[in-house]
């Protein structure tokens, strides 16, 4: 276990406990594909934010685990979505639920979770929880479509990457700092330390997932290597090498972008290699992640801000 995941060890496990019984559907096929994706593990990062910041900002209550929950439960719905948009064929460390039931059902087991999701929101009675929430899952959705209009299109800029990735999420994990910090009763300053805390780390975590598409290994990331590319994605690492190239290389990533082809993929990474766009992006990661830890002055020292501290280190050390 990773000491961030120690520090709150025991409220993990009552979340981990709440999610199998809010799965409860008298559907057969709607538990059968949520404990499918939900048993298979994750790193549950989003639910141990909410714990971290709740107990960091020395919350007294119980009802930070039915946050975490919900903040799970929001997640697991855009994995379900996102596999289905992406075509992904693998999702820790097993086939993903559109590989597995069908691409109709893990749709309409998405929109289960997020529905699940804002019924346990309503029980928890905080309008301002509510809103954040709520425009938060909207501009999830945004930013994927956004997403889908870049595909394909090898003149999406930095700025216009960055816009995509904050949107689809880097805005969970603002919204899982901010909701807890609402939760503990924080000030203003706090909330938005605890908003920025979340920002930076969601920017790194987001880099690092999409380094890691091209160099990750597969078997420790439980996820296809290469996806991103197959479909044409212009991720931080081919917009950095269009960038960085002219002439025959240019065409080739160009290429690869316009036709989201993978059959070029040993050419495409020897070439960003080389034009050190996998370290640049590395870089980037880490300058957020060093942010996030800036941001953390503002809450309170102890051993809390600490494991926060070793999540935002976690985000861009991680191979999984
Ligand atoms: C995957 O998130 C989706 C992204 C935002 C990259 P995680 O890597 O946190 O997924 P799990 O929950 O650990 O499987
Ligand atoms: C996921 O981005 C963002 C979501 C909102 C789910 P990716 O498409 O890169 O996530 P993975 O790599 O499939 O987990
Ligand atoms: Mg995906
Ligand atoms: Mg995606
Ligand atoms: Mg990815």
């Amino acid at each position: 276990m990773l000491p961030f995941q120690h520090a709150v060890a025991a409220d993990l496990s009552s979340v981990n406990d709440m999610i199998i019984k809010e799965l409860h559907s008298d559907v057969g096929l709607v538990e059968n594909i949520g404990h499918y994706i939900v048993d298979a593990g994750g790193k549950r990062l989003r639910p141990i934010l909410v714990l971290l910041t709740a107990k960091c900002l020395e919350y007294p209550g119980q009802r930070h685990v039915d946050l975490a929950t919900i903040i799970e439960f929001i997640h697991t719905a855009t994995l379900l979505h996102d596999d289905v948009v992406d075509m992904s064929d693998l999702r820790r460390g097993r086939p993903t639920a559109n590989a597995r039931f069908g691409n109709a059902p893990s749709v309409l087991v998405g929109d289960f979770l997020y529905s699940r999701a804002f019924q346990m929101l309503v029980r928890l009675g905080s309008m301002e929880i509510m809103d954040i929430l709520s425009n938060t899952t909207n501009v999830i959705s945004e930013g994927e479509v956004q997403q889908l209009i870049n595909a394909r299109n090898p003149s999406v800029s930095e700025a216009d990457y960055l816009t995509v990735i904050h949107k689809k999420t880097a805005a969970l994990f603002e919204a899982a700092c901010q909701t807890a910090a609402v939760l503990a009763g924080a000030g203003e300053a706090q909330k938005r330390a605890a908003w920025q805390f979340g920002h930076h780390l969601g920017l790194a975590f987001q880099l690092l997932d999409d380094l890691l598409d091209y160099e990750g290994d597969q078997a420790a990331l439980g996820k296809n290597i290469g996806d991103d590319l197959a479909e044409g994605k212009p991720t931080l690492p081919l917009i950095h090498a269009m960038a960085h190239t002219e002439g025959a290389e240019q065409d080739l990533i160009r290429e690869a972008i316009t036709h989201g082809r993978i059959d070029h993929l040993a050419d495409i990474l020897a070439l960003i290699r080389r034009c050190g766009s996998l370290d640049y992006t590395r870089r980037k990661a880490g300058e957020h992640a060093q942010a996030a830890e800036v941001a953390l002055a503002a809450l309170p020292d102890n051993s809390w801000r600490r494991a926060m501290e070793e999540l935002a280190r976690f985000s861009v050390s991680r191979t999984y």
